[in-house]
This record gives C-alpha cells, structure tokens and sequence, in this order.
C-alpha cells in the first residue's frame, strides 16, 4: 500500500508517450477490490469495460449494459483510488443518436471518476470523437472484433481477414488519430494487421487477441485470474485458478458449519465469567470447545 501513493497518477498524456516504449499493461475491473489488485500489481490502465455485462452481471452480451451500470461500477472502482488511468466503456447506444447527447453520457462516467472513455467503431463515429474531444473529454478508441456489434457481424469473428478489411481497419484506426483517441484497443484481428495498424498509427495500441506487435495489452479480471472458468479463448492466459479455489473455500466453510467445527470458542464472543455464572451458565456451556 505504501508504494501506492509514492508514484504519481498516471495520466492520459503520459499514456499517449508510450507509444513505442515498454508495452502498456491495462486490464479489466469492475468493483473496488478489483481495483486495489490491478493497482497493487501495477498496471498502467484500469479499464471498466462494457464486458462488465458478461462477467459479472450475467448477461449473454454488452448490449444489455446500461449508462447506469457503468456510472455505478466506475464509481466503485475509482473509490479505490487507483494511480492507473481509469478508463471507461461508452456502452451501446450511449455514443450513436447525437453528439450532444455523447458527450452528456461520457460525462457522468468522468462524473463517477472515469478519466476517459472507451467506444467502439471507425469512421462512423468521428463525429462523436470529436465532440468529445472538444468537451474536454479524453477518448480510446476501439476497433476490430467490437463486441457491440455482434448482430451485424454475425457472432464474435476475427475481423480484417482479407485484405480489404485490414485496410479498412488501418484507415479507421488513423482517422480515429486524426480525430484526437489517445489510444486504440484491437480486438480480434490476425498479428499482422494489429501490427501494420500499430506502424500507421501515432498513438498507442492495446491488443486483445491481437497479437505481440501492439503497444500494449489488455485482458479481462476474470480471465486473467481464473474466475471465469466456462470458455478460454485462444487469446487469453490464466494466470491462476481463483474460481477453482473459491469452489474449494466454500465447500470447506459448508463441511466446517455441517460437522460442527465452525465456529470454535476462539472465533465466539463470549459472557464474561461472572455474568454467565449470574445468568446460572457454567463455564462449558457458555463456551463450545
Ligand atoms: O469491455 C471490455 O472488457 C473491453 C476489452 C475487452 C477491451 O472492451
């Protein structure tokens, strides 16, 4: 904890000069022990995503994701106070009717401690990276597999296969720069567009099932630590089997409790001597072995 107020808070600049250096570090989180984790390990970004929907609140996809559930899980987790960046996703049809409205709901997520926001999509959507821009507000961009967009492609697919759709994403990706993102997230696309997108680009990428070549990587809280136990994707490496060892805490508190070994003396309050006496409790009932 100490070490956590000895270095400064990262910023959105300081992220945009990374590109080219040492790769970025962010992940998912959604709560505020989540955060005190990703920030005691040291991550560069925190990033409370719209896959809030799937991995916590058990919704089959984003779509679902309301401007209220993120203002809420962006608050807890800036509670935590990270020193990372604490970004966070734009969820669907909070950026697509009209700018005005685009940058009133990015607001309330910088309102709830956000310090920019993500959205999904290319050339599309430059009018309301700019808006946002304009108002102030620090904006990730996010191309590639976009989750939001699952009806349209069809299911969650590797994207930028052909060669059209790589130079679609490299376009996409340097008009996003031209309109001001300070960063990229890839999602789902062959390592070699991530990487030309990544040499086109002057800000930094941050891959996931992307590739080695971006400036950064990202992977899901869940994910990382084994909490999520159902699907692995290709592209994700479990660092430890959380899920694993809950099931086995659990079971040991529930066989604790069923054969009477929890709680013991040690782990009850207890009357003082006198009062139990006074209450005609002897010393054994008053106190379980
Ligand atoms: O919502 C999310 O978790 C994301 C990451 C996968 C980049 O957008």
């Amino acid at each position: 904890m100490a070490q956590h107020r000895a270095v400064p808070k990262t910023t959105v600049p300081t992220i945009r000069s990374r590109k080219g250096g040492p790769p970025l570090v962010m992940i998912t989180d959604y709560d505020a022990p989540g955060g005190r984790i990703a920030d005691e390990a040291g991550v560069d970004v925190i990033l409370v995503g719209d896959s809030l929907g799937m991995v916590v609140l058990g919704y089959d996809d984003t779509l679902q994701v309301t401007l209220e559930d993120m203002v809420h899980h962006v608050g807890a987790v800036a509670r935590s106070r990270p020193q990372a960046l604490l970004v966070a996703d734009l969820p669907w049809l909070t950026y697509h009717l009209s700018a005005e409205e685009t940058v009133r709901n990015a607001a309330a997520l910088i309102r709830a401690g956000a310090q920019a926001v993500k959205l999904e999509g290319g050339r599309p959507r430059l009018a309301m990276v700019e808006a946002l821009v304009r108002a102030e507000i620090p904006v990730m961009g996010h191309l590639g597999l976009t989750p939001q967009s699952i009806h349209v492609m069809g299911g969650y697919r590797v994207q930028g296969q052909q060669a059209d759709g790589a130079t679609a994403l490299v376009e996409d990706a340097r008009a996003l720069a031209d309109a001001g993102c300070f960063a990229v997230v890839l999602e789902g696309v062959p390592a070699e567009v991530a990487r030309l997108v990544t040499e086109a680009v002057p800000v930094p990428t941050i891959g996931i099932g992307a590739g080695p070549w971006c400036d950064g990587q990202v992977l899901v809280f869940h994910d990382v630590l084994g909490l999520e136990d159902r699907v692995l994707p290709r592209f994700v490496r479990r660092y430890a089997s959380l899920k694993a060892d809950a099931v086995a805490a659990v079971e040991a508190f529930a066989a604790d409790v069923r054969s009477g070994r929890f709680p013991s003396a040690a782990e009850s309050y207890h009357l003082a001597d006198d009062v139990a006496a006074s209450l005609g409790l002897s010393r054994t009932e008053s106190r379980p072995a």
